[in-house]
C-alpha cells in the first residue's frame, strides 16, 4: 500500500498522505483506497490533485464513474468530470448573505437524491479557491443516526421521506439559508418528478443504518399529517447537524477531497461572486435503486 492514514480532527472523515495519483495506482493501493472509503465516508488528499488526470485515478479507485445527467455541467475534454466555475458564467443562482453577494451556496444533501439512484460518491479537485468563504463541509449521517435514541431509531424505522429537485433555494421546507435571490438558477434544467426514500436507508455494502435526510430535497413523511411530519423533521434535521457530525474543509489549491455520498451528506458555503473559484468534480455511479418514483395522482393526494 503507497500511502498512509490519519485521522481528521473532530472525528469525520481521514486524510490520506503519501499517494502518488500523477502515476498509475497499484491495484493493491486502489483496494486499499476503496475500503478506507467505505470505512470512513471521507478522504482528504491534501495538494495532489495538480490535474484533472490526477482526479480520474484516484475516483478510478473507487468505481464506475459517470457523466452527470445535465450536460451543462461537464467539462470540456473530460466527460466524466464536470467544472463548477464563476470565471466566465454563472450556472447556478446569486443571493445576497449578511450584505454579500453569494455564489454557489448550497445548503446540506446528497447529490441526486431527487432520483431513485442517488450516485455512490463523488471526488472534488480544487483547482482555484476564492479569497474568501468556498468551504465545503461533510456530515456523516451514519454517526447522526447511530447517536439518534433508541426510541426514536424505532420510530423512524420503515417511514418514507418526499425528495423534490431543488435548482435554488425556494422550495427547501428545512433550514433554510434566508437570503434575497439576486439572480436566478439557469433556465432550462430538466424537471424530475418527487420520489420517496427510505428515511432509513441501509448502507448497500457496508450494512450501516444511514438517517436519509436531505436538507435541500426533503419535503414530508409520506403518509404522516403534515404538522407531525414537520416536527419529525426538524428534530432529525436539528440532531443531524449538531458540529460533531460535521467536518468543514478549508480549500487550499489542488486538495481533493472524496465521498461516500450514500452515507454523507454535504454543503457548499458558497463564495463571493465577484471572486472566482474554479473546481472539478468526478462522479462514482450509483449502482443500488433507492425508493420510487411518486406517481402523480399520489402527489395529489399526498
Ligand atoms: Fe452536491
Amino acid at each position: 500500500m503507497d500511502f498512509t492514514v490519519c485521522p481528521l480532527s473532530g472525528g469525520v472523515g481521514v486524510e490520506v498522505l503519501g499517494l502518488d495519483p500523477d502515476n498509475a495506482i497499484s491495484e493493491a493501493s486502489a483496494r486499499a483506497l476503496r475500503d478506507l472509503w467505505l470505512d470512513a465516508g471521507v478522504i482528504l488528499f491534501r495538494g495532489i490533485g495538480t490535474s484533472p488526470e490526477a482526479l480520474l485515478n484516484i475516483s478510478r479507485c473507487l468505481g464506475d464513474l459517470e457523466p452527470h445527467p445535465i450536460e451543462h455541467f461537464r467539462l470540456p475534454g473530460y466527460p466524466e468530470l464536470i467544472l463548477l466555475s464563476n470565471e466566465k458564467t454563472l450556472t447556478g443562482p446569486v443571493y445576497e448573505f449578511d450584505g454579500v453577494a453569494t455564489y454557489g451556496r448550497i445548503p446540506w444533501h446528497t447529490d441526486l437524491a431527487f432520483t431513485t439512484t442517488p450516485n455512490a460518491g463523488a471526488v472534488l479537485r480544487m483547482v482555484r479557491n476564492s479569497e474568501h468563504g468556498g468551504q465545503t463541509g461533510w456530515i456523516d449521517t451514519a454517526l447522526a443516526y447511530d447517536a439518534l435514541d433508541a426510541a426514536t431509531q424505532k420510530h423512524i424505522e420503515g417511514l418514507e421521506a418526499r425528495y423534490i429537485f431543488c435548482p435554488d433555494l425556494s422550495a427547501m421546507r428545512f433550514n433554510t439559508p434566508g437570503g434575497k435571490l439576486l439572480k436566478s438558477s439557469i433556465k432550462g434544467l430538466p424537471t424530475f418528478p418527487p420520489v420517496a426514500h427510505p428515511l432509513v436507508w441501509v448502507h448497500p455494502e457496508t450494512g450501516r443504518r444511514i438517517l436519509n435526510i436531505s436538507t435541500l430535497n426533503i419535503q414530508c413523511i409520506e403518509g404522516m399529517p403534515q404538522a407531525e411530519s414537520d416536527a419529525l423533521i426538524e428534530k432529525l434535521v436539528a440532531h443531524t447537524l449538531q458540529p460533531r457530525f460535521q467536518y468543514i474543509h478549508l480549500w487550499e489549491n489542488n486538495d481533493v477531497v472524496a465521498w461516500d455520498n450514500r452515507r454523507t451528506m454535504h454543503m457548499a458555503f458558497g463564495h463571493p461572486v465577484d471572486e472566482t473559484r474554479i473546481v472539478q468534480r468526478s462522479t462514482i455511479r450509483g449502482t443500488v435503486k433507492m425508493g420510487r418514483v411518486i406517481e402523480t395522482c399520489e402527489e395529489q393526494t399526498a
